[in-house]
């Protein structure tokens, strides 16, 4: 059955990955028609078995608005109507005694409500409901999607009866401004969502955000049924301490922590918990644990990468009364390594046919695809952008681990192993922030 996907104007880059993702997570054999979808337009037709497997992509897709079954399109309304002729399935789909609403949908042009019903009634001319209209509770919905091109002037159209909406109305539910435990680099609800998706969290999924900060990536793959927890290394985010980033406050309350807003979401089940610590040295034993591993890595703009150690090469003993009270120094980590870290603290961790889902800042003027970091026992599944400025974008990095990760004594698969990789991408990286603030144009 072919279907009409129609999305939000936004994220664009992010729209095919989220698809076929949600589909591997319900193992729904798809067909996008990819030679139609151009993706300035927010419309994608695929094909799936059955309107339960829509229902499945509905369930968990935030960059869809809605999907319809594929009655009809066309450049006119005519042509909708010539095509709507010869939809077979129509009488299979469709009772004459279902009451009905129509619904406008446009692009490109905001429709007033005399040019909706001007549409309405003229596309009544070409198609007949003989049920009922019912504008609170219809039985059915059908669909007009109208693209205008620069001239204001309908372009495509397509025609459908509505299946369902998408999860867009969680973007709100998870809102930053509502939450309670905020930080600066918070990840925005819909990006965690996105994330959560990409990283195929399923039921019961054992995720870990290694740069876990306020918890929203890991928020979001709980509310999709992961069980979740992370670790970071400022004590003050772990333990609800420090200045507070919420406006008008001063100093953080205790219970502004992760577990407050797994609580207020109603999701505390679903979440283990954090721990304080450096993830370049994680103080558990190397054991392949989790299904995803999903993080935004401190980049070094807002927050920059830090690993335990002293800048000064002392080996001073803590005493031990200060021992329990006692918070290591830190120094500071450049991006290229911590990646690398992050790939090294994947391989010992994730099970083999987990994902390893991160951001990875990079400077659009020299950015190819070469330079994506490559890992023995990892393959690259996706790489979506998002556009920051004109120089600098964020990629979307997705990795699945191919290979049992097999612990032996001095090799611990550091960047000697990844030697083989171009060293510009680990230049690139560390002239990051050089870049960034270089003089730039907002996009
Ligand atoms: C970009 S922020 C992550 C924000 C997070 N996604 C959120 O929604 O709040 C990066 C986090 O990594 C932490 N971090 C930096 N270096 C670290 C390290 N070596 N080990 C663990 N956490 C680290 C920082 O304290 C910061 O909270």
């Amino acid at each position: 059955m072919k279907f009409i996907c129609y999305y939000a104007q936004e994220f664009e880059d992010f729209r095919l990955t989220e698809l076929q993702s949600i589909c591997n997570i319900f193992n729904i054999p798809v067909i996008m028609y990819l030679d139609q979808y151009d993706i300035s337009r927010p419309y994608l037709i695929i094909s799936v078995d059955s309107v339960t497997m829509v229902q499945q992509i509905l369930s968990r897709s935030v960059l869809l608005k809605s999907i319809s079954e594929y009655w009809a399109e066309g450049v006119s309304l005519e042509d909708v109507g010539a095509n709507f002729k010869q939809f077979c399935d129509f009488k299979k789909n469709t009772s004459d005694k279902e009451s009905f609403k129509f619904q406008i949908e446009s692009t490109n042009k905001k429709l007033s409500m005399e040019e909706k019903v001007h549409y309405m009634e003229s596309l009544q001319r070409y198609v007949e409901f003989s049920g009922e209209v019912d504008l609170k509770s219809p039985t059915a919905v059908y669909l007009l999607m109208l693209h205008f091109n620069a001239e204001k002037i309908p372009s495509h159209i397509y025609f459908g009866k509505l299946v369902g909406v998408s999860q867009r109305n969680q973007i709100h539910v998870f809102n930053l401004k509502t939450r309670y435990f905020i930080g600066n680099t918070s990840m925005d609800p819909q990006l965690a969502f996105i994330m959560a998706n990409i990283a195929e969290v399923q039921n019961k999924s054992f995720c870990y955000d290694p740069f876990v900060g306020t918890g929203s990536i890991i928020l979001a793959c709980s509310h999709f049924g992961g069980i979740s927890g992370g670790s970071d290394i400022d004590f003050n985010v772990v333990f609800g301490r420090g200045k507070s980033s919420r406006a008008g406050s001063n100093l953080k309350a205790q219970d502004e922590i992760v577990r407050t807003n797994f609580e207020h979401y109603k999701i505390e089940r679903k979440y283990w918990d954090i721990l304080a610590c450096d993830a370049t040295h994680m103080p558990i034993r190397a054991n392949e644990l989790f299904d995803v591993i999903v993080t935004d890595p401190p980049y070094g703009i807002r927050e920059g990468g830090r690993k335990l150690g002293s800048k000064k090469d002392s080996t001073w003993e803590i005493p031990e009364n200060l021992r329990e009270e006692h918070i290591p120094a830190k120094k500071f980590h450049a991006l290229s390594s911590i990646i690398m870290d992050l790939f090294e603290f994947s391989f010992k961790y994730l099970v083999v046919g987990g994902r390893l889902v991160y951001w990875l800042p990079v400077f659009r003027p020299s950015y190819s695809g070469e330079i994506i970091p490559k890992y023995p026992g990892f393959k690259l599944t996706a790489n979506c952008e998002q556009v920051l400025t004109t120089n600098i974008s964020r990629r979307l990095i997705t990795m699945a681990k191919t290979t049992k990760f097999e612990f032996r004594e001095g090799e611990n698969g550091s960047l000697s192993s990844v030697n083989h990789q171009s060293m510009d991408w680990v230049k690139q990286q560390d002239n990051f922030r050089n870049n960034y603030f270089k003089k730039q144009d907002v996009s």
